[in-house]
């Protein structure tokens, strides 16, 4: 059966940040393509009215929207209200009952701090507007294994698992999205696919600034915590899944979390953490901070297919390069020579970037044309797209509003996902600096010596 679509979207947290960067541009274009066509009503606690949070909303659209579509703009505003009030406190929300009116399946979306996830759901359900309603909720899911067991606890007390739907951007993204179609729309791939021929994997997630303002968070999380445990760990398990058969609609899901779960708990020797010069000066940062702005580590997947495999992956702000990229490499071929030829230096693989462009690579070897038998490195690049059209929050939130939620973090994952972390988090290993620019401190510790990382700057197009 096709499940209904909400009819309402109720947004908390809708004068702040996550709102004005993504909120608001998603609505835009959402209005846009005729997907929602919905009471809008955004919940806050800046003491604002409608008029002030419709300023909000057009400036939000023209710093982060692309601009502000007039047509579509009116039809934004047609639709929103605006409630103020403390979270805390039942009587704010009668006026969202009210402002509901007839809708009586909404969208929750909680863009708040995890702390207030408690008093908004349980108001929520008080005041009869949970019934048929869902809620979605923005990492990070808890911060480890222990606290998102508590968050997912305090949920369910008013939403029902198959009604929560767990924000991971990542997981919206068209380029992560083509690596799971990639994997299986091709029959070349599955024969390779294992631990017969693939030596190791590599996952490079740079970023060339630092925490831009955001200090006071990144004190609560560090990198493992921000974008290991939840966004990279995702793209592990799209890599690594078996195939999900057909038929079954929560089939991915199923098979992603069975990756994480043969996914061996981290140890402190696989990993290096870096923090950059310069951080423990920025606002909202202690100045003896331990916090970790660089990790670099090593998984192992226990299973028939990845046994022995490593999954090197390396995250860091302040490096000298902006983007994701992943790169799967294959053993060398057995033969390293032919009649008297040089065959082979480096290894074939598979690349795919998945940030700021869209890529998809196969690394091989060919002979240089000329007299001798000397062979090179070539790339044959399977596509190259400057970026997606649809931003991973608007194809998020159409699907939740439609109820579709292969593309949200299951409750089962997110454990499974800090089950894996855990250990680290809480006997934390030497902090290493590193300067700004720069790949991050002692990471080369990770990678076997044979060949090291690969600057994922080497076939920039
Ligand atoms: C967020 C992290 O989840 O992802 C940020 O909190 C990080 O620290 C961001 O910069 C990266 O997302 P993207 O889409 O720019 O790769």
């Amino acid at each position: 059966m096709q499940p209904k679509p909400s009819d309402a979207l109720v947004f908390f947290g809708a004068t702040g940040d996550l709102a004005y960067k993504k909120i608001f541009p998603a609505l835009q274009a959402m209005i846009k393509k005729g997907l929602i066509d919905v009471p809008v009503i955004g919940m806050g606690r800046a003491g604002w009215n409608l008029e002030q949070f419709k300023a909000r909303a057009r400036d939000s659209l023209v710093q982060h929207g692309g601009g502000v579509d007039e047509g579509v703009f009116a039809k934004l505003c047609q639709r929103l209200s605006y409630i103020d009030g403390d979270y805390r406190e039942l009587k704010t929300f009668g006026p969202l009952k009210e402002a509901l009116g007839q809708a009586n399946s909404p969208l929750h979306y909680l863009a708040i701090p995890p702390s207030m996830f408690g008093p908004v759901v349980k108001n929520l359900a008080q005041a009869q507007c949970t019934e048929n309603g869902r809620v979605v909720v923005e990492k990070p899911f808890g911060r480890d294994l222990a606290s998102a067991q508590e968050l997912n606890a305090t949920l369910h007390v008013s939403f029902p698992e198959d009604r929560i739907y767990r924000i991971d951007h990542y997981l919206g993204k068209e380029s992560v999205l083509n690596l799971l179609f990639f994997r299986f729309a091709n029959a070349f791939l599955e024969p390779v696919w294992n631990r017969n021929y693939i030596h190791s994997v590599q996952i490079t997630m740079a970023e060339k600034f630092g925490v831009e303002g955001r200090g006071k968070f990144y004190e609560e999380v560090g990198a493992v915590r921000d974008v290991v445990q939840n966004h990279l760990l995702e793209v592990v398990s799209y890599l690594a899944m078996e195939p999900p058969g057909s038929g079954s609609p929560d089939g991915i899901r199923d098979e992603k979390v069975k990756v994480l779960r043969a996914i061996r708990p981290l140890d402190n020797q696989d990993l290096v953490r870096g923090q950059y010069k310069g951080y423990r000066k920025e606002a909202g940062v202690d100045r003896n901070s331990k916090v970790e702005t660089f990790a670099a580590l090593r998984l192992y997947i226990d299973s028939w297919r990845w046994g022995g495999v490593p999954i090197f992956i390396r995250a860091g702000k302040c490096l000298p390069f902006n983007g994701t990229e992943v790169l799967v490499e294959f053993h060398r071929p057995p033969q390293r020579k032919l009649g008297d030829f040089d065959l082979f230096h480096s290894r074939n693989y598979i690349r795919f970037r998945l940030s700021p462009t869209i890529e998809t690579a196969l690394g091989a070897r060919t002979k240089a044309p000329g007299q001798v038998m000397i062979g090179e490195d070539v790339e044959l690049m399977v596509n190259r797209e400057t970026g997606a059209d649809i931003d991973p929050y608007e194809r998020l939130l159409t699907n939740a509003m439609r109820g579709e939620s292969s593309l949200f973090a299951r409750q089962d994952a997110v454990e499974a996902a800090w089950r894996i972390v855990d250990p680290i988090l809480h006997s934390p290993t030497s902090i290493y600096e590193y300067a700004p620019n720069t790949w991050g401190p002692e990471a080369d510790r990770i990678v076997s010596p044979e060949g090291g990382w690969r600057d994922p700057r080497t076939n920039e197009g």
